[in-house]
């Protein structure tokens, strides 16, 4: 069976997140998304409350799984029995952060391959710091999230 990992702080997930996932679900046996529980960035949700998110989006993708993990994702990959590390590029910007990350990722683990994927372009120019921002200063986020994440999201700044 091939297991693939799409890895992230999902902070929040955003549709270029989803878009992802859907395309790399459709090369494994299994995907399993795995939110990040130790990021250095200031995070708005809990990892519960981001694998909430992304189970309520993600029902109904059979192939899918959620779960969250700590320390090192070689490590948890590989104690998944997973063979790839999936990620999104988005701009040029993205290539030097993902290029180290892989090249390390495979010295720690050379039996994990990261495969990359190309971000939609309509979601390229998108990260989940801007939609927070623009979402705090009350702008439009609909057409950047799924409808479950706009609410959460929005949930946050009214309180
Ligand atoms: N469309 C739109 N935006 C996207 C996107 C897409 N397809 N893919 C990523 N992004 C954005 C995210 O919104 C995020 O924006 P932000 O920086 O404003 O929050 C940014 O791109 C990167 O986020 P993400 O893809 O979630 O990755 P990350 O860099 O936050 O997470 C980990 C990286 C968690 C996978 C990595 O740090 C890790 O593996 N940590 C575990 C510890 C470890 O093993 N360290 C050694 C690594 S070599």
């Amino acid at each position: 069976m091939h297991i693939g990992i799409y890895a992230g702080s999902f902070d929040p997930p955003t549709l270029g997140h989803i878009d992802i996932l859907k395309r790399a679900s459709r090369h494994f046996d299994r995907l399993v998304v795995c939110v990040a529980r130790n990021t250095s960035k200031q995070a708005l949700f809990s990892a519960d409350e981001k694998m909430a998110l992304l189970q309520s989006i993600t029902a109904g993708m059979e192939n899918v799984e959620i779960e969250q993990f700590e320390g090192l994702l070689v490590t948890h990959a590989k104690a998944r029995g997973a063979s790839a590390l999936v990620r999104g590029i988005r701009t040029f910007s993205d290539f030097e952060y993902e290029f180290r990350m892989a090249l390390t990722n495979r010295q720690l683990e050379p039996t994990l391959e990261t495969v990359f994927l190309m971000t939609d372009g309509a979601y390229a120019h998108q990260s989940s710091s801007l939609i927070k921002e623009i979402a705090m200063m009350g702008g439009d986020i609909s057409a950047m999230v799924p409808e479950a994440v706009r609410i959460a999201v929005q949930a946050k700044y009214q309180r």
